[in-house]
C-alpha cells in the first residue's frame, strides 16, 4: 500500500514537472485517476488476442486500468511523445510495447515493430486533441480509422465535457459518451466506431 502511494506521489510530481515544460502538449496537470481509467477499460476489446493502442499515456494511469480490466500486457502498443515519459513506462511495463514517438505517425510505428499488427481492436487515446487545429485532428482520425479493426472503439476523453465530440470525430458514429466527475479536472470520455 505505501509502496502504491509512494509510485503516485512520484507519477504526480513527474507529470506536473513535465506539465511546467510543456503544457499545451502535456494537456494535464495530473495523471487520470482510477476512474477515468475504468470508464475507459470498460470498452476493450472482447477478444483477449487484440492488440490494443493506447495514444498518450503519460505516466501510465490509464495504461493501469487497461491491465487491471484485463488487457494482457504484451497486447499493449502505446505511443507517447515524452521521452521521459515514455522511459517511464518502459520500466513500469517491461513486457508492453512502449514507442517514444509520435501519434501522428502512428503507421509507420506500427510498421517498424517487432510483431505483426495489421489492425488493433481499440484506440484509447489520451491525447489532448483539442489544443490542436481541426485538420490535425483530422488527420490522426483517418490514421486511426486505417488501423482499428471494423467494430473497433475509439474511445476519447477530454475535458471539454459539455462538448460531445472531439475534432476530427464527425465520420465516426458516436456510440456513448459520459462525464466522469471523479477526475481533476472532470472529463468527459467518448467511444466512437467507425
Ligand atoms: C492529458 S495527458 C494524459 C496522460 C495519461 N494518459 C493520463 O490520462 O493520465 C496527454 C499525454 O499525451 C502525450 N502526447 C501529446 N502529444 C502527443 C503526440 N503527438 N503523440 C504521442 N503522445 C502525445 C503527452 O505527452 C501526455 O503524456
Amino acid at each position: 500500500m505505501a509502496r502504491k502511494i509512494i509510485a503516485a506521489i512520484a507519477d504526480s510530481t513527474l507529470f506536473l514537472r513535465e506539465w511546467l515544460v510543456n503544457p499545451q502538449r502535456t494537456g494535464s496537470v495530473a495523471p487520470s485517476s482510477p476512474q477515468l481509467g475504468a470508464a475507459m477499460a470498460r470498452w476493450l476489446p472482447h477478444n483477449p488476442e487484440s492488440f490494443v493502442l493506447e495514444l498518450g499515456p503519460g505516466t501510465g494511469a490509464v495504461t493501469d486500468a487497461l491491465l487491471k480490466y484485463g488487457l494482457r500486457e504484451d497486447r499493449l502498443i502505446a505511443i507517447e511523445h515524452n521521452p521521459t515519459l515514455a522511459k517511464r513506462l518502459q520500466k513500469k511495463f517491461p513486457r508492453a510495447h512502449i514507442i517514444a514517438g509520435d501519434a501522428w505517425q502512428l503507421d509507420d510505428l506500427l510498421r517498424d515493430l517487432p510483431v505483426l499488427v495489421d489492425k488493433v481492436g481499440a484506440v484509447i487515446s489520451s491525447l489532448p486533441l483539442l489544443n490542436f487545429p481541426p485538420s490535425e485532428a483530422e488527420s490522426l482520425a483517418q490514421k486511426i480509422r486505417g488501423v482499428l479493426q471494423p467494430q473497433g472503439n475509439w474511445v476519447q476523453y477530454s475535458y471539454q465535457i459539455g462538448k460531445r465530440r472531439s475534432h476530427g470525430t464527425a465520420s465516426f458514429r458516436l456510440r456513448a459518451s459520459k462525464i466522469v466527475w471523479l477526475n481533476f479536472p472532470p472529463a468527459r470520455v467518448s467511444v466512437y466506431q467507425k
